[in-house]
């Protein structure tokens, strides 16, 4: 963690004007929940006469399309030179603004992961029934740069998602009943986000201990999953009477115990097929089965690659050209051990990491 960088905090203020304050590279993960610049003309009314409780709020309005363009790339800009080059970037929004600001973000350079849709549970309907209920808002998961490493805790969101990958679309309720913070009966915030979101973002792209800057912070959703699941939250609001709200309501969360890290394949070591020919695990010459079938054979040449049917290339490569689409080479090619039993190759690679983590 840089020295200078004073976390679980929320910083008053402008958040371009903050960010620039922010040292390069120190935060591990940034989700923004900026203004969604909905244009709101004029009060809307349900078909009982009761006035809906839309977002019309000072910050939520621009001048144009220009100046909320101005202010997305200021603040996403900013973002990426305090995002570590590891880290990742969520940023939520609806049709309104989530388009212009995936481009811009794009053109800065973030390398597009996913969309997310968030499909709400119970969303507000369309009342004036001139177009359909809005019953989702789009997430978007960006890494720092095309080439960069990122966290993905892919075994923690397959066991949230009882033991299966889990999908771009998350059906969660909007924020209501004990867990949405009124005054006196009244909305404090128009647009407080449910926690079951943000605990889903930070259990998927966070770690214990990594630092969640959320530069829209208004009620500290953010910071109080992040609290609660043991990761450090630094936001930026510029409205006082939100971050009285926020800082009440984190000081009330308590830190729950966290599971230790999941290791991923992602995060192991890459071994090239070629090492097992270099440990004398396998040899030039020797044939590889795909998947079982010894009808389906290749050989190994000197320098690491397979031959199978005239043609050559990469474990991997030759893998998809058997599976007609992409697959992972370890996977699918097997050997043939002493007792004659059909192995898959993956077993070799484990062996090394294994010897590797004891020398
Ligand atoms: C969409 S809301 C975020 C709500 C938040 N995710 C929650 O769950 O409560 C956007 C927030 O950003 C704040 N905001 C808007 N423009 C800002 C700016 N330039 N600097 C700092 N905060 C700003 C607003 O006051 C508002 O609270």
């Amino acid at each position: 963690m840089p020295s200078n960088l004073t976390v679980n905090r929320i910083i008053a203020g402008d958040c371009v004007a903050e960010l620039r304050k922010l040292p390069e590279a120190s935060v591990d993960l940034v989700f923004a929940d900026p203004p969604y610049n909905l244009q709101l003309k004029g009060e809307l009314w349900r078909p009982n006469f009761t006035a809906v409780d839309g977002v019309d709020d000072a910050w939520d309005q621009f001048e144009s399309f220009a100046a909320y363009d101005e202010f997305t790339q200021a603040w996403l800009g900013e973002c990426r030179r305090v995002l570590k080059p590891e880290g990742t970037l969520w940023v939520i929004g609806s049709y309104h603004n989530i388009f212009r600001v995936g481009k811009i973000l794009m053109d800065l350079g973030f390398w597009v992961l996913n969309d997310i849709v968030w499909q709400k549970v119970n969303p507000m309907p369309n009342f004036r029934g001139v177009r359909f209920a809005n019953a989702h808002e789009t997430l978007i998961w960006a890494k720092h740069s095309e080439k960069s490493r990122y966290t993905f805790n892919y075994q923690v969101m397959k066991q949230f998602n009882h033991g299966k990958q889990m999908r771009s679309d998350w059906i969660i309720p909007i924020c209501s009943g004990a867990e949405r913070i009124r005054v006196n009966g009244q909305k404090v915030h128009p647009t407080q986000k449910p926690e079951a979101l943000l605990e889903r973002v930070l259990l998927a792209s966070s770690n214990v201990g990594d630092i969640v800057l959320d530069p829209f912070f208004g009620t500290g959703t953010t910071g109080a999953v992040a609290k609660r699941l043991g990761r450090n939250y630094i936001g930026i609001e510029r409205d006082e009477a939100y971050i009285k709200v926020a800082t009440k309501r984190i000081a009330a969360v308590e830190t729950q115990p966290q599971p230790k890290r999941i290791e991923t394949k992602r995060r192991l070591r890459r071994i090239p097929f070629v090492t097992l020919l270099q440990q004398g695990m396998l040899a030039e010459g020797d044939c590889l089965y795909f998947r079982h079938d010894r009808g389906r054979t290749a050989h190994i040449t000197a320098n690491g690659k397979l031959q199978y049917a005239g043609r050559e290339g990469s474990i991997h490569k030759m893998a998809r050209e058997i599976q007609g689409g992409p697959c992972n080479g370890w996977e699918h090619w097997y050997y043939e051990a002493e007792d004659g039993a059909l192995v898959v190759i993956d077993r070799l690679r484990e062996q090394i990491r294994a010897q590797q983590a004891v020398e």
